[in-house]
């Protein structure tokens, strides 16, 4: 079964509540929520109050996608404010304190995820994915929607859901970035279950459509 999760860095904002529902009204699965610091990458999006409101609103499953350094203490404040997966980047600390953060976020009883930067390759992803629930490729460099697919990130995708199958564990595998319906159809034969879209979804003039083209 293949997930889709509509980004909703994408939305109009002074319309979320709306935004939102249009996620469940169109088919599609989880809201993925962009949180950028402004230092792990070159941009700054929503935050915790954002979230909070995002959480009483619906009832979708909420996939937290934080781009921020050293991320342990507000990992934490995002499970508390309704998260239900808090994904973490590995380049945004040592690997300890990653490790921690992740048990952390599972102490909360929520699911944790790691996510790669293009340049990170798979094989640095081995100590860290007995513990992951979610593994997300980036396939841009995170920062900005509507940028275009590395196509050179495939190989990526192949080698993260060889790790996850030779593990035996039900591991989510999400990629994030440039996904339209063409680019959906790589991921999902790469071996990807879980599909990010941003612009795609939210700028398509039939959302439905957009998530059956995705899927
Ligand atoms: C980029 C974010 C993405 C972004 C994807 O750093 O992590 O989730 O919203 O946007 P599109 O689908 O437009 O590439
Ligand atoms: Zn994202």
């Amino acid at each position: 079964m293949i997930r889709i999760a509509p980004s909703i860095l994408s939305a109009d904002f002074t319309r979320l509540g709306e935004e939102v529902d249009s996620i469940a009204s169109s088919g599609g699965d989880w809201v993925h929520f962009d949180v950028m610091d402004g230092v792990f990458v070159p941009n700054i999006s929503i935050g915790v109050p954002v979230l909070r409101s995002v959480r009483k609103h619906t009832q979708l499953f909420i996939d937290a996608h934080l781009m921020i350094v050293r991320p342990r203490q507000m990992a934490a404040v995002f499970c508390d404010a309704g998260a239900d997966l808090v994904t973490v980047h590995l380049e945004a600390d040592e690997l300890p304190e990653i490790l921690r953060t992740m048990e952390e976020i599972h102490a909360r009883g929520k699911l944790a995820g790691i996510s790669v930067k293009p340049a990170t390759p798979a094989e640095k992803l081995a100590e860290v994915l007995p513990l992951a629930d979610l593994v997300l490729v980036m396939t841009v460099e995170p920062g900005f929607g509507g940028q275009s697919f590395m196509a050179d990130m495939l190989p990526k995708i192949t080698e993260v859901r060889s790790a996850i199958d030779a593990l035996g564990k039900d591991i989510f595998l999400e990629v994030d970035g440039g996904i339209n319906a063409e680019t959906a159809a790589l991921v999902r034969e790469a071996g990807a279950d879980t599909l990010v879209a941003g612009s795609y979804f939210f700028h398509a003039p039939d959302r439905a459509a957009a998530v059956r083209s995705l899927r």
